[in-house]
C-alpha cells in the first residue's frame, strides 16, 4: 500500500459473516482482504515458537496481545504493498478489536498517509451467531468458509473451489465461542462509537442470504471508495 490508499474495516460479532463477505467483496472493490485471524491460523499451522504462542490465545478464544497483533498486521500490509502495488487499499477483517488497537490504527494510517473511508458493521442476532459457528467448516487448502447446513459444500467434506478437505476451527468449541462473543460485546463493539462520531459506520443487516448481504456491502462501499 502506498500513501493515499483507502482502508475499509469490516466489523461484527463472531459468526456475523466478516470472513465470508470480505473474501467476496475485497477483490471486486480492488482491496486486499487482510484477516488477522487467518494470519494467526497460518502461523499456527507451521511448527514455530510464534505459532505455539498464538495457539495458546486463539484456541482458548482470548485476544492475542495488542503489540504482537499490531506488529504482525503491519508486517503483512507492507509485504502485500511490495507485491501488489496496484491495489486501491485494504479491507481489514478482525482489526481493530479494542480501543488500543483502534488508536494504533489511527496512528499508523496517519503516518502512512492512508485514509479510513468506511466501517461496515454486520448486525446479526445472538442465537443466529451460535447456530452459524457450531456448523462452520473451513477449507484446509484455500480457506473458503462453508456451513454444514446453511451454506454446505456440493461434495462434503471437500471444498468446491480447490477440492481440499474441510475442517472445524479449533476455537469453534462452545466454551471458546462464548468467551469470544463476550470479548466482542465488552471490548470490540464499543470501538464503533469512535467511528460513528465521524460518520464512518455503515450498519448492514447480516441476517439475510449471503448474496443479499454482498450486494448491500458493494452498493454502500463503492461510493465511499470513489470519493476524493
Ligand atoms: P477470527 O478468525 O477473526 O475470528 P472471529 O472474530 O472470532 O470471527 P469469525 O471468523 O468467527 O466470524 P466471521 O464473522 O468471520 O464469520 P464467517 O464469515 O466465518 O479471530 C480468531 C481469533 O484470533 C480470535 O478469537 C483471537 O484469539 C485472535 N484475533 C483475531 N484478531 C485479533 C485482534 N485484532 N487482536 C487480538 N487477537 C485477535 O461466518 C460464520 C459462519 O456463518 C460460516 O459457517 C458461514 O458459512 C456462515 N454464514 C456467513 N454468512 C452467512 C449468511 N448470510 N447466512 C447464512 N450463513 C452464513
Ligand atoms: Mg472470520
Amino acid at each position: 500500500m502506498a500513501g493515499d490508499d483507502r482502508v475499509v474495516i469490516i466489523i461484527g460479532p463472531q459468526g456475523s459473516g466478516k470472513g465470508t463477505q470480505a473474501a467476496i467483496v475485497a477483490p471486486q472493490l480492488g482491496l486486499v482482504h487482510i484477516s488477522v485471524g487467518d494470519l494467526f491460523r497460518e502461523v499456527m499451522a507451521g511448527d514455530s515458537e510464534l505459532g505455539k504462542i498464538l495457539a495458546g490465545y486463539v484456541n482458548r478464544g482470548e485476544l492475542v496481545p495488542d503489540d504482537l497483533t499490531i506488529r504482525m498486521l503491519f508486517e503483512r500490509l507492507d509485504q502485500i504493498k511490495a507485491q501488489q502495488p496496484t491495489l486501491r487499499g485494504a479491507l481489514l477483517d478482525g482489526f481493530p478489536r479494542n480501543q488500543a488497537q483502534a488508536e494504533a490504527l489511527d496512528r499508523a494510517l496517519s503516518e502512512r498517509g492512508d485514509r479510513l473511508v468506511a466501517v461496515a458493521h454486520l448486525v446479526v442476532p445472538y442465537d443466529v451467531l451460535l447456530q452459524r459457528l457450531s456448523g462452520r467448516l473451513i477449507c484446509k487448502g484455500c480457506g473458503t468458509t462453508y456451513h454444514a447446513t446453511l451454506n454446505p459444500p456440493k461434495n462434503p467434506p471437500f471444498c468446491d473451489v480447490c477440492g481440499n478437505e474441510l475442517y472445524q476451527r479449533s476455537d469453534d468449541t462452545p466454551e471458546a465461542v462464548e468467551r469470544r462473543l463476550k470479548i466482542y460485546y465488552d471490548q470490540t463493539e464499543p470501538v464503533l462509537a469512535r467511528y460513528a462520531k465521524v460518520g464512518l459506520v455503515i450498519d448492514i443487516d447480516g441476517n439475510r442470504p449471503i448474496d443479499d448481504v454482498t450486494e448491500e456491502l458493494l452498493t454502500a462501499l463503492r461510493p465511499r471508495l470513489e470519493a476524493r
